[in-house]
């Protein structure tokens, strides 16, 4: 059981809330994980380290951190936590205030119109907007435009060279798919690879100023470009989502512009980066076990392949997951195994630890393709859980599925790949490896 801290008054500072009792050094490995090179490309041991000494760590940074897949999980399902819109104006003023770039606040917060953010009801009405087009019998109706995409990028790999696996597969395949069923045109996606990850450092729990003001300039980029997108299918429908949203909007009073706008940029960016890292990390993973790999080749020879695939997925995701942090602000004055939380507090959730909690997980930090313990919690639980899972979990078999049957003999080029720079979602910048066929 762990001791009760003295709580400070949170109200003077919304969001920040350090607690006195908080141990240095384990403050020191989270900002370790949070804000070194070394940290972020190995998470691991120190999420490990953290975990053994307090699964529920009450930070001196006034969050509350948790390492184990029970807390996070009930922490992600309890109503009494969720997204934090209470004090976001403050917190965005006090952050981004002193910026020049933006008129008002109010441009600033069109991007927090989206169900991520939000709580009910909003995010109840406008999920059940858009979940219709991301259910497991629609998702398996794509597959076949999935399986097709995914053979033309790689009749596009010439065998024996060196072929940066982020740039020829692991970014167009997930940004076609999602652009496609979004409705936008093919030209126009390839230059929102830079837009999309300079917008999403903004989920980072540390962004450097040069960063933030990119950010804030790419989030501005995608308003205006769907504003116009908008504007383009009003005039002229097709048979996409946009136009699906569209009709919802002119005919009820469901969804306002700025939700219709945020919900689409949503929906565009989590189908571009997300589902990017599944296919590098998962990949370099498999490379960086070889016998695990000969293994699922053997089963995939042997067994259902359908099932072995599948199996070798969800153990890509757990293994190294492509989103590490989630979290939820509590509401009320609540405990989380034992360790008080105050109202306002933000409770972190370390997915990429939890999913290595050998409480939860036979010896957690083995790579076990054939590994059948339950779905880790990669896309997260609760209202929030991935709207986008089925699909990302569809390009993903049908990526790792492909590519194992179509080359017999895929090696690493150098050394350790470089990673990027971000730990809310991980992912690598360059994977180069040789593909023999
Ligand atoms: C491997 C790939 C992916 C991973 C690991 C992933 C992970 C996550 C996680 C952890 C959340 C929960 C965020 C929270 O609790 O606040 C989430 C939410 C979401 N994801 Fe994904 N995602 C992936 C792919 C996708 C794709 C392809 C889409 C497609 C559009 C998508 C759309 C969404 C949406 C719309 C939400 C918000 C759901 C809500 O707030 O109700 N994701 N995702």
């Amino acid at each position: 059981m762990t001791e009760a801290v003295p709580l400070p008054d949170h109200r003077a500072a919304p969001g920040i809330h350090p607690f006195p009792s908080a141990d240095p050094s384990l403050d020191a490995l989270f900002a370790e994980v949070i804000g070194t090179p070394e940290g972020r490309r190995d998470p691991y041991g120190r999420y490990r380290a953290l975990r053994e000494a307090a699964p529920v760590y009450a930070s001196s940074m006034g969050l509350v951190i948790c390492t184990r897949y029970e807390e996070c999980q009930s922490v992600l399902r309890d109503p009494r936590l969720g997204k934090d819109e209470g004090s976001r104006e403050e917190r965005i003023e006090a952050r981004f205030g002193h910026l020049e770039i933006f008129p008002s606040i109010e441009e600033l917060l069109s991007d927090r119109r989206s169900l991520l953010f939000l709580n009910p009801p909003d995010h109840t009405r406008l999920r059940s907007l858009v979940s219709k087009a991301f259910t497991p019998r629609r998702i398996e109706q794509l597959r076949p435009e999935i399986v097709g995409l995914v053979d033309r990028l790689l009749d596009r790999i010439e065998p024996g060279s060196v072929t940066d696996v982020m740039d020829a597969l692991a970014f167009p395949l997930p940004a076609n798919v999602i652009s496609h069923m979004i409705g936008v045109p093919e030209e126009d996606w390839p230059r929102f690879r830079t837009v999309v990850s300079q917008a999403t450092a903004l989920l980072e729990p540390i962004v450097p100023e040069e960063e933030l003001e990119a950010a804030l300039h790419a989030q501005l980029e995608l308003e205006r470009y769907f504003e116009q997108l908008v504007a383009t299918r009003r005039r002229q429908p097709g048979d996409d989502l946009l136009s699906g949203l569209i009709a919802v909007q002119e005919g009820s009073d469901r969804l306002s512009e700025i939700e219709l706008i945020s919900t689409v940029i949503l929906l565009f960016g989590a189908g571009f980066e997300t589902t990017t890292n599944l296919i590098g990390n998962g990949l370099y993973a498999l490379l960086t076990h070889p016998e695990e790999l000969t293994r699922l080749r053997r089963r995939l020879g042997t067994g259902d392949r359908a099932t072995v695939v599948r199996s070798a997925v969800e153990e890509l995701l757990r293994f190294d997951s492509p989103v590490q942090f989630d979290g939820r602000q509590a509401f009320e004055d609540l405990e989380v195994a034992g360790v008080p939380v105050r109202a306002g507090t933000e409770v972190v959730t370390v997915l990429g630890a939890a999913n290595r909690d050998p409480g939860h997980f036979s010896d957690p930090d083995r790579l076990d393709l054939a590994r059948d313990e339950g779905p880790p919690l990669s896309f997260a639980s609760g209202i929030h859980y991935c709207l986008g899972a089925s699909l990302a979990r569809a390009e993903g078999h049908v990526v790792f599925d492909r590519l194992l049957e179509r080359f017999p003999d895929i090696a690493l080029v150098g050394e350790e790949p470089e990673w990027r720079p971000r730990i809310t979602l991980r992912g690598l910048n360059r994977l180069p490896v040789v593909f023999s066929g």
